[in-house]
């Protein structure tokens, strides 16, 4: 199972229902040390002149501490394949378990990021900025529903520095 590098020109894929739908690991750290979670909120778009992912992270994931550390984070999307091995991701902790010992899903490397072998799509990306939501911010009274132990996710923006997709 290899991938090849398109350009963000090439890429041709629901920009909504790849995260709502297709699920997708979000993996920061290095090979010596990373870690991953189940992401099914996010965005792409462009900002400061930049290809830009944004994920939202809520501060008690584990992720998020290697989220604040790393300078590199991968997002890397299923097509709504192995669902079972996402929800463990996306259920259990990295402070608990090796997550890809425990499903068999397998760690790939680019440089210094790492990213899902099993994908279908990664997004390698650069950490550009950190945005924390502030809840006297929503102007939609629903939104506080999501958050009923007030841990407002923080936003990370990274540039899009390579997207790969499985041949
Ligand atoms: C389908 C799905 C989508 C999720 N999306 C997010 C998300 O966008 N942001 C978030 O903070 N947690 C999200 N989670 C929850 C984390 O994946 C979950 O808490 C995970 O166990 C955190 O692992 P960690 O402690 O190893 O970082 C999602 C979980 C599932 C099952």
């Amino acid at each position: 199972m290899s991938f090849r590098e398109i350009t963000i020109e090439e890429l041709n894929v629901n920009p909504v229902t790849m995260f709502s739908e297709g699920w997708a690991l979000l993996t920061a750290g290095d090979k010596s040390d990373f870690n991953a979670m189940t992401v099914s909120w996010g965005a792409i778009g462009e900002i400061w002149g930049k290809h830009s992912m944004f994920v939202f992270v809520r501060p008690q994931r584990y992720t998020h501490d290697y989220c604040e550390k790393s300078d590199l984070f991968t997002v890397s999307c299923f097509n709504s394949k192995c669902r079972k091995e996402l929800s463990f991701f996306g259920s259990k902790s990295g402070r608990d378990y090796d997550k890809f010992k425990e499903t068999g899903l397998t760690a790939a490397y680019d440089g210094d990021s790492v990213y899902c072998e099993d994908a279908e799509i990664v997004f390698i990306c650069r950490k550009t900025a950190k945005t924390a939501l502030q809840p006297d911010n929503f102007y939609s009274a629903d939104i506080e529903g999501c958050y009923s132990a007030k841990d407002y996710h923080d936003i990370y923006v990274g540039e899009i520095v390579k997207i790969l997709v499985k041949e």
